[in-house]
């Protein structure tokens, strides 16, 4: 039986689980800036995100009681822009594809989602939560997803 997987809005409280994540290796691989994050600017960039949910809104996801991953979402003109990561104790159990099935039904409008080329895990996870291939750029797939009722301009 799949357990079942909740997403809660993070928290100031999430800090250093957050940065743990952010600074894991294969996390910052599949980043665009590469580089260690120190923990006074990741409080600054989390109150901050925190505090526009217009803007960025982001989620811990928890499996029984545990965390397993975080996404968010960042708004980039009319659409949501989509990004994740699975805790590393947590990977290749199923987690980002759950993640990603809930986070689509979280949000309206259109959708969009960069994944690396070599990031294959995130590639299958992108395409089966019903994103389309765009367009590859520089190394960076592009991925979108459209309602029945939404467009992109
Ligand atoms: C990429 C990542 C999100 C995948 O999360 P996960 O929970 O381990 O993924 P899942 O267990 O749901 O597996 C997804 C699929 O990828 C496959 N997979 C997992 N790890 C893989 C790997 N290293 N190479 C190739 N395929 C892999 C799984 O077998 C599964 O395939 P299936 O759909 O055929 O069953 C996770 O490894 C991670 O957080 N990585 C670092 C951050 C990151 O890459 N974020 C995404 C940026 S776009």
């Amino acid at each position: 039986m799949t357990k079942q997987l909740i997403l809660r809005p993070a928290e100031m409280a999430d800090a250093d689980l957050l940065l743990l994540w952010r600074n894991d290796v294969e996390t910052r691989q599949a980043s665009h800036n590469t580089d260690e994050v120190v923990l006074s600017s990741h409080l600054i960039w989390l109150e901050a995100s925190l505090s526009k949910p217009d803007q960025r809104r982001l989620w811990v996801a928890e499996m029984m009681g545990k965390a397993v991953g975080t996404c968010r979402a960042d708004r980039v003109e009319n659409r949501w822009e989509l990004s994740w990561t699975v805790a590393p104790e947590a990977r290749g159990k199923g987690v980002a594809h759950q993640m990603l099935s809930v986070l689509v039904s979280y949000l309206d409008g259109p959708l969009v989602a960069q994944v690396r080329s070599d990031n294959m895990a995130s590639i299958k996870v992108v395409e089966r939560a019903g994103f389309a291939f765009d367009k590859e750029e520089s190394g960076v797939l592009y991925y979108v997803f459209f309602r029945q009722s939404s467009s992109l301009v």
